[in-house]
């Protein structure tokens, strides 16, 4: 059977009002870039007939404008699941025009298999090969791409030339069967291979073929400031003292990092400090900083769903890839997160807060407890399971105005039973084996901005009694003050 080559204008005619479409990809990379702006038009085009045209979209991780901005402008989005971080799109969830429901990463592919969240219509699926007997090679990103391929009445393909066909062999394709007939999955270490290197899909289903040369158009990182810097040395620092206690094993452990500036200073000072060995990495995003671990040999093998990179480190890759080829596997978000595996590999994870309480309770996602950020991404697959789970942030935002840590998050992702250390750029609160009343003293001694020291010790004496002595007139009197007067210093607990 011939594959049909066609313009994306045409690809997005096979698309109806109130379809799901299922994207290839994880974060901008592998991500489809052609059909969504072709079918935005087309929404745009309808809506100004004054008919409906809206689509559900199920996505691996966050995508790129060419998706979601496109989608989220053309207001063609009928719901949108599992993270974004675009801004218009986060617009378009925060005012309800685009509906959205927050997943962790891991689950998504199983909730559609499960029939949680409804038919998928369409599979769009990037690839740098498509051959007639149904087989695709994705690109640089799988995300959800062969459970949504599979599950699809059609499957458009958009083959991207801009990749290199040398990207053939890294990924590993591999779907775990549905209880009661769910087994271990088989990966015992960061290295092991258990599936296939493409997707398969009926090749009936295959409706369309798009021919792109399109970019990922990964954004670069701003340099690192004091801030990340001191955040970054007070991770590797404390990874180093655990190594010295014998608490890490002295070959290490696994290596999960969250993405991001924060991230990519933590793993320059992993990478830096000489009394932490060669590292692997089980993670979902296998970012710049990776890459260049790796050729300075600090890094030896990383296992992700996407490698999200800047165009220049990209190129650097496909140039060498005879060094680079067997030190990568790009597997489906369903394994690269995969709670099960988490747990038996024993990753030490590292996830960034917007805010953490004094009891060790963490907001990944909403910003004062009601606008949607991001989303919870990976962070609850990897911290719930993690042999270490660590969560960074900067102990103060908006030039201060704000303080990271309060008496009470306004949003719960992550509860104190997973978190095991705080860090900011003033040191590390190390929570375990201790009480609620002696993590809330760590944190504020070790953790807290200076302006904002007082101010929590003083809410602490007021709590009076019980295992968690929460004072529940007063926990969210420093977010009420941030409304009141735009500064959570002003606060007065009364
Ligand atoms: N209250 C209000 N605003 C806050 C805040 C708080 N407590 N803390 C931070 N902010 C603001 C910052 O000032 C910044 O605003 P700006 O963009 O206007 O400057 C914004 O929120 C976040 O800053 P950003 O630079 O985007 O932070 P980041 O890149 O370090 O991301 C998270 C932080 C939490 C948003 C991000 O890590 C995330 O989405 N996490 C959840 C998913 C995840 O962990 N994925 C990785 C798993 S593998």
């Amino acid at each position: 059977m011939s594959l049909k080559f066609i313009t994306a204008e045409e690809a997005a005619s096979f698309i109806k009002d109130g379809d799901a479409i299922g994207f290839s990809g994880f974060t901008a990379a592998g991500a489809p870039k052609a059909v969504p702006s072709a079918l935005a038009k087309r929404a745009e085009a309808e809506h100004a007939k004054g008919n409906s045209f809206r689509v559900g979209m199920f996505t691996g991780a966050s995508t790129s404008d060419l998706l979601d901005g496109v989608l989220a402008r053309a207001n063609a989005v009928k719901f949108r699941t599992p993270y974004q971080s675009n801004k218009d799109m986060r617009s378009a969830i925060n005012s309800g025009d685009a509906p959205y429901f927050d997943l962790h990463l891991s689950q998504i592919a199983q909730e559609i298999r499960y029939g949680f969240l409804g038919k998928v219509n369409v599979a769009i699926i990037e690839a740098c090969e498509v051959d007639e007997d149904g087989t695709i090679v994705p690109t640089t990103g799988v995300g959800i791409a062969p459970t949504v391929a599979r599950l699809a009445d059609i499957v458009i393909v958009e083959l991207n030339r801009h990749h290199s066909m040398s990207l053939k062999g890294m990924h590993d394709i591999y779907e775990p069967a549905d209880p009661p007939r769910r087994r271990e999955i088989p990966v015992y270490t960061v290295r092991d291979r258990i599936g296939v290197p493409y997707i398969k899909v009926d090749p009936k289903k295959i409706v369309a073929v798009v021919e792109t040369n399109l970019p990922d158009g990964v954004a670069s990182f701003t340099p690192a400031d004091e801030v990340t810097v001191k955040i970054g040395d007070n991770v590797a620092g404390f990874l180093a003292s655990e190594l010295r206690k014998g608490i890490i094993p002295k070959e290490f452990l696994p290596i999960q990092s969250g993405v991001g500036n924060i991230a990519n200073a933590v793993l320059d000072s992993l990478g830096k400090n000489t009394e932490i060995p060669p590292f692997s990495m089980y993670t979902e995003v296998i970012q710049d900083a990776v890459l260049g671990l790796m050729k300075e040999g600090h890094v030896n093998f990383a296992s992700g769903s996407s490698l999200t990179v800047t165009e220049g480190v990209l190129q650097d890759m496909y140039h060498n890839m005879d060094f680079f080829h067997n030190k990568l596997i790009l597997r489906p978000q369903e394994i690269s997160n995969n709670p099960e595996i988490v747990r038996r590999l024993g990753l030490i994870t590292i996830n960034t807060a917007l805010e953490a309480d004094i009891f060790g309770n963490i907001n990944s996602t909403h910003v004062s407890g009601t606008r949607m950020m991001n989303g919870i991404g990976g962070s609850g697959d990897f911290t719930r399971n993690a042999f270490i789970s660590i969560f960074t942030t900067p102990s103060e935002a908006k030039g201060g105005k704000i303080s990271a840590f309060v008496p009470m998050v306004s949003h719960l992702d992550h509860s104190e039973h997973s978190v095991k250390i705080l860090v900011s750029e003033y040191g590390v609160a190390d929570l375990r084996a201790k009480t609620p009343v002696q993590k809330a003293e760590a944190i504020i001694e070790n953790c807290v901005h200076p302006d904002y020291k007082q101010i929590l010790w003083d809410f602490l004496k007021l709590t009076k009694g019980g295992h968690t002595p929460q004072n529940l007139q007063s926990c969210f009197a420093m977010h009420n003050q941030l409304l009141k007067t735009g500064d959570m210093r002003d606060v007065d607990f009364g």
